[in-house]
């Protein structure tokens, strides 16, 4: 009987320190971290299933009842088994699905779990009855009566390639795919995160002044995605030369919903003498950059249910030379190469609603303009 108590006791332990750890939602983060909060509303992380239609949309497409996604776009969720598997669905009352990639969540990552489909974000047990801890980089960081603070070195190592590595369909095509294995996301904060003015706390009693920004800036900040392509250009008696070099640490294409294109025009007066394209820009198939998707030999739009794929990509730090025959240029003429990208192929117009057609709409990242002497 004494044993039989002791196990009890044991157990009971257990099964409380295995329980689910306190959530702290993003608004309670406010009250200290004001700054930091209101950068990371203007991001892409702060988005989740309930304010984005496009992604409703796909996933309704990938699967009618399992929302698997949830693993990186609600990874919080305190139901999330029953997501991935469809015995749940996403609830707009529950602040664990509404918080997107939470804060909480990503200063809790303790390690990341390599594995074939997707990586798999661990985080770290908090002790029951505590304050829960949350993993930074500040040296020397103060704890605050809502949480414990610990500087861990694995966690800037790890804190992207949980969601962002890549992702591979259950027939084994790749989704997406935008960092090595052995690639540490330190790489990817240097430029998603740069240092900016303002403390890391409201009170900053330790007089750091500058912090990680939060707005996660990418694709969709004007000045922030002129930044990562370099274009220069040549002409040399017929022959225009184009040399395109990705700067950024992943691939031109990491979501396959994008594609990126160039657009080259030369115009003489007010007339355009010459096109790399002439309806789409896609017929340019070396200045075209985009995932394609297939299965039974019939083209597919949804990832999800894809047997075959196909990619024109610029790999991370790639150079590329394209070289176009034009015509003889004169004095004054203007080459324009500019690259634009589309957040929606065209082909996703078949499973989006009429509101989001607008995300096909190519969008201008960079353009470089020569005129001939
Ligand atoms: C392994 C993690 C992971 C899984 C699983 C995942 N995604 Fe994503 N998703 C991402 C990441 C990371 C991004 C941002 C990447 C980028 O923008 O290049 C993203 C971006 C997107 C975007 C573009 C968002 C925009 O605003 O344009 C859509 C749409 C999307 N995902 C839909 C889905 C759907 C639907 C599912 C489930 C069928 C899913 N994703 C599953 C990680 C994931
Ligand atoms: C009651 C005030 C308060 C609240 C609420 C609060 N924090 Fe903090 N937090 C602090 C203080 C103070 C520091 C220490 C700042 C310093 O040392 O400069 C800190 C530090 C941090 C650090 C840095 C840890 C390190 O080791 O580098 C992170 C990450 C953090 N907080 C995240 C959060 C998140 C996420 C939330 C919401 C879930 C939150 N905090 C809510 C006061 C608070
Ligand atoms: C828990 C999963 C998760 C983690 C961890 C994560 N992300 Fe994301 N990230 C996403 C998802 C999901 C999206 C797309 C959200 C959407 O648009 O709906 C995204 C989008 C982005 C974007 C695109 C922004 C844009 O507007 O183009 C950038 C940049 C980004 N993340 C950087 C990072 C960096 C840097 C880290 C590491 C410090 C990181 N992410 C960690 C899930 C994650
Ligand atoms: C040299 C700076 C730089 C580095 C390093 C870098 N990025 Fe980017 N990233 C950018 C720029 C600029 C853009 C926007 C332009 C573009 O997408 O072509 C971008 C775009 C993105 C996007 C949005 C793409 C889309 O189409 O939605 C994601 C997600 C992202 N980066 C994640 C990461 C991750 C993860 C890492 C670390 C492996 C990383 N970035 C490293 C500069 C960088
Ligand atoms: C996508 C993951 C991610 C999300 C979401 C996120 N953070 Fe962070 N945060 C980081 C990373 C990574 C660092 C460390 C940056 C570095 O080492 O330069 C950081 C740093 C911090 C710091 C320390 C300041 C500094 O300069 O290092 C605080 C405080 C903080 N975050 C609070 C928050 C709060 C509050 C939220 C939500 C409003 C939030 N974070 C959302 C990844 C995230």
């Amino acid at each position: 009987m004494k044993y039989f108590i002791f196990f009890l006791f044991l157990m009971l332990s257990i099964i409380s320190w295995a329980q689910e750890t306190k959530y702290m939602d993003n608004y309670s983060c406010k009250e200290c971290h004001e700054q930091i909060y209101d950068e990371y509303q203007t991001s892409a992380h702060s988005q989740s299933f309930f304010s984005n239609t496009f992604h409703q949309d796909i996933a309704k497409e990938a699967h009618a009842q399992k929302y698997e996604c949830a693993v990186c776009h609600m990874p919080m969720a305190n139901n999330l088994q029953e997501l991935v598997e469809g015995k749940a669905k996403p609830d707009i009352n529950n602040k664990t699905h509404t918080d997107g990639v939470s804060c909480f969540f990503c200063h809790t990552i303790a390690y990341v779990k390599k594995s074939h489909k997707y990586n798999i974000n661990v985080q770290a047990r908090q002790a029951e009855g505590y304050k829960p801890t949350l993993y930074g980089t500040l040296m020397n960081p103060d704890d605050s009566d809502k949480h414990s603070s610990a500087t861990n070195p694995v966690y800037t190592a790890n804190a992207c390639k949980g969601c962002h590595s890549h992702k591979v369909n259950d027939n084994n095509i790749t989704v997406f795919r935008s960092m090595e294995s052995a690639q540490n996301s330190k790489d990817c904060i240097i430029c998603h995160m740069p240092e900016i003015q303002g403390g890391a706390e409201k009170i900053d009693k330790r007089s750091r002044g500058h912090h990680a920004s939060h707005k996660f800036l990418g694709i969709h900040d004007e000045a922030f995605r002129a930044t990562g392509l370099d274009i220069n250009l040549s002409v040399e008696n017929e022959q225009l030369s184009v040399t395109l070099t990705n700067k950024m640490t992943h691939p031109l294409i990491i979501q396959a919903a994008r594609a990126k294109f160039l657009q080259i025009t030369i115009e003489r007066g007010n007339e355009i003498i010459w096109k790399n394209y002439q309806k789409k820009p896609s017929e340019d198939k070396e200045a075209y950059f985009a995932y394609s998707f297939a299965a039974d030999n019939r083209h597919v739009v949804v990832p999800a249910t894809a047997t075959q794929s196909a990619v024109n990509n610029l790999e991370a730090k790639e150079t590329k030379q394209l070289v176009y025959k034009i015509l003889p240029l004169q004095k004054g003429d203007k080459v324009k190469v500019a690259l634009y990208v589309q957040l929606a192929r065209d082909d996703c117009k078949k499973v989006m609603r009429d509101e989001d057609i607008k995300l096909t709409q190519p969008l201008l990242m960079k353009e470089v303009v020569y005129i001939q002497k």
